[in-house]
């Protein structure tokens, strides 16, 4: 099986992060009209800019799912300026160019939700 494929199999089945954060910083709801698919993602974050936690929930098609997963998995620990710097082109590095020609509203579903809660983020450090 294709490796990118197989990830997003394993992600879908075994999500991570995947619940509810207590007290997050913001907290964000963002779906696809077509489908109605829809994804919340929660955020922590510290005083110096770093997302201390990160965890969403949702219900959808396997690609919305698991690309949800794959972006909690890689932005938990990193700062604010990497998540702000996060583009389209990196989502495909993650689900692979024949996903994300397929399916691009799917797998773009989490990017979306994320950029819009990092627009909500209430205090952001200087
Ligand atoms: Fe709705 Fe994939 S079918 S996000």
């Amino acid at each position: 099986m294709d490796p990118q494929i197989e990830l997003l199999l394993d992600h879908y089945e075994n999500p991570r992060n995947r619940g509810r954060l207590d007290n997050p910083d913001v907290q964000m709801t963002w779906g696809n009209p077509g489908c109605g698919d829809v994804l919340t993602i929660y955020l922590k974050v510290s005083d110096d800019g770093t997302i201390t936690d990160i965890s969403f929930e949702g219900e959808g098609c396997t690609v919305s799912q698991a690309s949800a997963s794959i972006l909690t998995e890689k932005l938990k620990g990193q700062s604010l300026a990497y998540a702000e710097q996060l583009t389209v082109d990196d989502v495909m590095s993650w689900v692979g160019r024949e996903v994300m020609i397929s399916r691009p509203r799917c797998a773009l579903l989490a990017l979306s939700t994320l950029k819009l809660a990092l627009r909500y983020l209430p205090k952001k450090p200087n």
